[in-house]
C-alpha cells in the first residue's frame, strides 16, 4: 500500500467512540441524509461515519462504502454486523485511480469524503467519478484534517471540486477539520 494511505491499524483508532466529541457523525449528516436514501461514503475505513449513516438511512436505505483496502472494509463488515445494520450497506474494494462505481450513475442521494482527498493523487478523477454518481441538485459533503492538510491545500482541493462543476454552498471550519458543501 502506498505512503500516504492511512494504515489499517490507524483505522481502528479513527473509529473509536470519542472521536463523536469533536466530530459527531449525526449532527454533521443531519441537514442531508433522510430515510430510504442512497448514500455514498468515500474512504470509509472501519465505517466510524458509515455506521451511523446507515442507522439514518434505515432499512429502506443503503450506505455505499468504499475504499482502498481491503483490511478496512472487512472490518467495517465486523462492525456494521455488530450494529445490525449489515443489511443496509454495501462495501466495495477500489483502486488508487478509480472508485469503481460507475454502476451508481446519478443514483446517490448524499456523498461525504471525510478525512480522505489528501491520501488520494488522482484527485480529479476521484471528483468527476463522485459528480457522475450524484443525482442532480444532491449535496457533497466534504472534510480535511487540518494537522495533515493546510489552508492552501484545502482551498486547492476546493477548487478540483469546483471545476468539476459542483457549486460550493457553504464552507467552514470545525476543530480540527477544514470541511466544505457543495452541490452538483
Ligand atoms: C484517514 S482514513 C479516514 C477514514 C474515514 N473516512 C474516517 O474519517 O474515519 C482514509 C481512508 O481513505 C482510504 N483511501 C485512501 N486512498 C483511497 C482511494 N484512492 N480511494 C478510496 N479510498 C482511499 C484509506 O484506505 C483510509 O481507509
Amino acid at each position: 500500500m502506498a505512503e500516504h494511505v492511512c494504515p489499517v491499524w490507524v483505522g481502528h483508532l479513527l473509529a473509536n467512540p470519542v472521536r463523536k466529541l469533536f466530530q459527531n457523525p449525526r449532527k454533521i449528516f443531519k441537514p442531508y441524509i433522510e430515510t430510504g436514501m442512497t448514500v455514498l461514503d468515500i474512504g470509509s475505513a472501519m465505517g466510524f461515519f458509515s455506521l451511523p449513516a446507515a442507522k439514518m438511512v434505515g432499512e429502506t436505505g443503503t450506505v455505499v462504502c468504499v475504499d482502498i483496502q481491503e483490511g478496512m472494509i472487512k472490518a467495517l463488515e465486523k462492525r456494521a454486523k455488530r450494529a445490525g445494520v449489515l443489511d443496509r450497506i454495501l462495501t466495495r474494494v477500489c483502486f488508487e485511480d478509480s472508485l469503481k462505481i460507475d454502476d451508481f450513475k446519478n443514483r446517490i442521494d448524499f456523498a461525504y469524503a471525510i478525512a480522505v482527498i489528501h491520501e488520494v493523487p488522482a484527485k480529479t478523477n476521484l471528483i468527476e467519478e463522485i459528480y457522475n454518481a450524484l443525482k442532480p441538485d444532491h449535496h457533497f459533503f466534504v472534510a480535511e484534517p487540518k494537522g495533515h492538510v493546510s489552508n492552501k491545500d484545502f482551498a486547492e482541493t476546493i477548487q478540483i471540486i469546483k471545476n468539476a462543476g459542483f457549486t460550493l454552498l457553504d464552507q467552514s471550519k470545525a476543530m480540527m477539520n477544514w470541511q466544505a458543501v457543495f452541490k452538483k
